[in-house]
């Protein structure tokens, strides 16, 4: 089997590559092959490799920005998909693609996790466009769209700088009072435990939408601090309200992802978040530099 990964240096890609070896040929590819914002890059690329599986990892990822980076944002994230997706459709691979719990978060009321057949209602342009694209994704034949929430890996997310927990320890550690936002409850998730399943999910021969995050909730509040308790560490954390950090972007009060679909098809839960926080500094500590 052959599996193209755009976005192989992203920091999830970077934890799927190794993993999807064990179901065959993986060829990373990046934006010097295909630019998703750039549409008579995609078909040829597709057509030259004729992968049978490709799974995208590639995504415009700047919330705040999108707000006024709309073109930008739409051509990747919804008309670059939504390509993808039909020439993935016309030679025949499956296309394995990734979106997030921003798909919700009009429902100011909702405390029980989001199901995969709840209606989506995003707050933010970033969500909208992501959700056009699981749409042009969806209606094409055989694909997998999995819906995952606040990355963190090892790796990174180069055009972010790092990671929430990178930025936590970076800023825990310099001695200043840090203010973290007490209102937005989801699963931050680690990107080896979203491989892991996606390569599951594969073998399964699954298709269609699923939720692939961590077992439990937490503000960003509370996962900062349990960040500072694991890694020994005992800033001046404060916590404050969406409105007061100021962000251009609307974000979800409540965006919390049920995986019971995911465990339907025989893919164990995810670990709780704390357990899967604690691999992630175990393993950012055994890192090669
Ligand atoms: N990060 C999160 O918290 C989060 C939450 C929910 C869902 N997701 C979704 O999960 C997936 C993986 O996210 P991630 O955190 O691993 O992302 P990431 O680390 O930021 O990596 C994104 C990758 O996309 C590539 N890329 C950006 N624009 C591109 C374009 N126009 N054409 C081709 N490649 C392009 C980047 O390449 P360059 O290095 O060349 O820019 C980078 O390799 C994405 O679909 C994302 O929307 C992420």
């Amino acid at each position: 089997m052959k599996i193209a990964v755009l976005g192989a240096a992203g920091q999830l890609g970077r934890d799927l590559c190794p993993r999807l070896a064990a179901l065959g040929e993986v060829v990373p590819l990046s934006r010097a092959d295909i630019d998703l914002a750039k549409p008579d890059t995609i078909a040829p690329a597709v057509t030259a490799l004729r992968p049978d599986v490709f799974v995208n990892c590639a995504a415009y990822n700047f919330v705040d920005k999108a707000e006024t980076e709309m073109d930008a944002v739409g051509a990747v994230n919804a008309g670059g998909v939504a390509d993808l997706a039909r020439h993935c459709r016309d030679i025949g691979a499956k296309l394995v693609h990734f979106s997030t719990d921003y798909a919700f978060g009009r429902d100011h009321a909702r405390i029980i996790p989001y199901t995969e057949i709840d209606e989506p209602a995003p707050v933010n342009y970033y969500a909208a466009c992501k959700l056009d694209g699981e749409t042009g994704v969806l209606s094409a034949r055989n694909h997998l769209v999995l819906r995952t929430c606040g990355l963190y890996g090892v790796w990174g997310s180069g055009g972010k700088g790092g990671n929430f927990v990178e930025t936590m320890l970076r800023l825990g550690a310099s001695g200043k009072p840090l203010r973290v936002v007490n209102d937005q409850r989801c699963t931050p998730s680690y990107t080896a435990d979203v491989a892991a399943a996606t390569v599951q999910l594969l073998e399964r021969g699954a298709t269609g939408l699923f939720h692939v995050v961590n077992s439990g909730d937490c503000t960003w509040y509370e996962f900062a601090a349990e960040i500072f308790r694991q890694a020994g560490l005992n800033p001046d954390l404060i916590p404050i309200t969406s409105a007061e950090f100021g962000a251009a972007a609307k974000r979800p009060a409540y965006s919390v992802l049920s995986t019971a679909k995911l465990t339907s098809v025989g893919v164990p839960a995810l670990r709780p978040w704390p357990d899967a926080l604690a691999a992630y500094l175990t393993e950012r500590r055994n890192k090669p530099a």
